[in-house]
């Protein structure tokens, strides 16, 4: 059974002054235990799509289904397979990791027992044990998305939402994130994460889909995202400026990117020696040359036709102490 079926869902906001569709098409299919990524910039309508599949948000067209459940008309039922952690949560601050723990498991109905072990529990998993006492408000930005992470995971849920889960965070606290994403994923946990980050999906999702405008534009694995564009990118370097022009000349389809021209062919290594004997021939110097697979930033001009920037560079206020794991 896939974990979640998508199937054209549309989401229109309506006020008095206007209408938004934040949502216009969107269709993808998840396997249960993978990562799947949902890529796109801001405003492309990513949470708004999380914010409809985890039936915080009535979807105004198309259907959607957690593990065969569906999400319109069986929202209780979903709600006790999914966890969410969502971009802006107003965690109270003003309580300890530890006593948030403790209120979000007896919400969920453990008993005082109970809640007691599964605090201390989660604690370990999101690496805040040391932390544990110390007010919310104390904590670095990396620390507080562990903490969201963790009470998304208070009732064990089968399939895992997180939008956004590292905007913001210094690359330090990024990488420990997505070591914990991947140990969930590991530990057989499906997870749906939204980012605006080419690194992060390239990195942490085993399937990728590319939203823009509401639309999903491109779909698959990153490997198969970065073959769609058709070869790979054979990059040249010359001595000289006039070498450079005398090359663009002779090779049409070449792309000139600073001081290099770049080409997009198929089977790019065993291309090389033919380019340049040609190159030779016309008394053209080459100072270097590569063949390289595109990137997922080549893939993403190629489907929207411009760069995904990377977000505002991350800024982290507080200093993360370093991070000690019991095992
Ligand atoms: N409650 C709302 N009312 C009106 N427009 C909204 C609302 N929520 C989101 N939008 C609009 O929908 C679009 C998609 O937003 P969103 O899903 O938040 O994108 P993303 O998460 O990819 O940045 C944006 O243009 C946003 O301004
Ligand atoms: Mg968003």
């Amino acid at each position: 059974m896939l974990a979640v079926d998508v199937k054209n869902i549309k989401k229109t906001f309506t006020s008095k002054q206007d209408t938004v569709e934040a949502v216009k098409d969107v269709s993808f299919q998840v396997e249960q235990g993978e990562i799947f990524g949902l890529l796109g910039p801001n405003g492309a309508g990513k949470s708004t799509t999380i914010l409809m599949l985890t039936t915080l948000l009535s979807i105004t067209d198309g259907s959607a289904s957690i593990l065969g459940i569906d999400v319109a008309t069986q929202d209780k039922a979903v709600r006790e397979k999914i966890g969410v952690a969502l971009q802006d949560t107003g965690i109270d601050k003003i309580l300890t990791g530890r006593e948030l723990f403790f209120t979000t498991c007896r919400l969920w109905g453990y008993s005082k027992a109970d809640s007691e072990i599964r605090t201390g529990e989660l604690l370990e998993l999101v690496g805040l044990t040391e932390a544990a006492d110390r007010r919310v408000k104390t904590y670095s930005g990396g620390m507080k998305r562990r903490l969201d992470l963790g009470l998304s995971l208070v009732h064990s849920p089968e399939i895992l939402f997180l939008d956004e889960p590292t905007t913001g965070l210094d690359p330090g606290s990024r990488r420990v994130l997505w070591d914990e994403i991947k140990r969930l994923r590991d530990s057989g946990v499906t997870i749906i994460l939204t980012t605006q980050y080419l690194e992060e999906a390239d990195e942490l999702a085993d399937r990728i889909a590319i939203i823009d405008e509401g639309l999903v534009v491109a779909e698959g694995t990153s490997d198969e995202l970065k073959a769609s564009i058709g070869g790979d990118v054979i990059t040249l370097s010359f001595t000289s400026k006039e070498d450079l022009k005398k090359a663009q000349e002779l090779f049409t389809d070449a792309v000139q990117d600073n001081d290099e021209l770049r080409i997009t062919v198929t089977d790019g290594a065993t291309k090389i020696p033919g380019y340049i004997k040609q190159l030779n021939a016309e008394g053209i110097e080459v100072s270097a040359v590569s063949a390289s697979k595109p990137t997922l930033d080549d893939v993403f001009l190629e489907v929207t036709g411009y760069r995904l920037e990377g977000a505002e560079e991350p800024v982290e206020e507080k200093k993360e102490p370093s991070r000690r794991r019991g095992r």
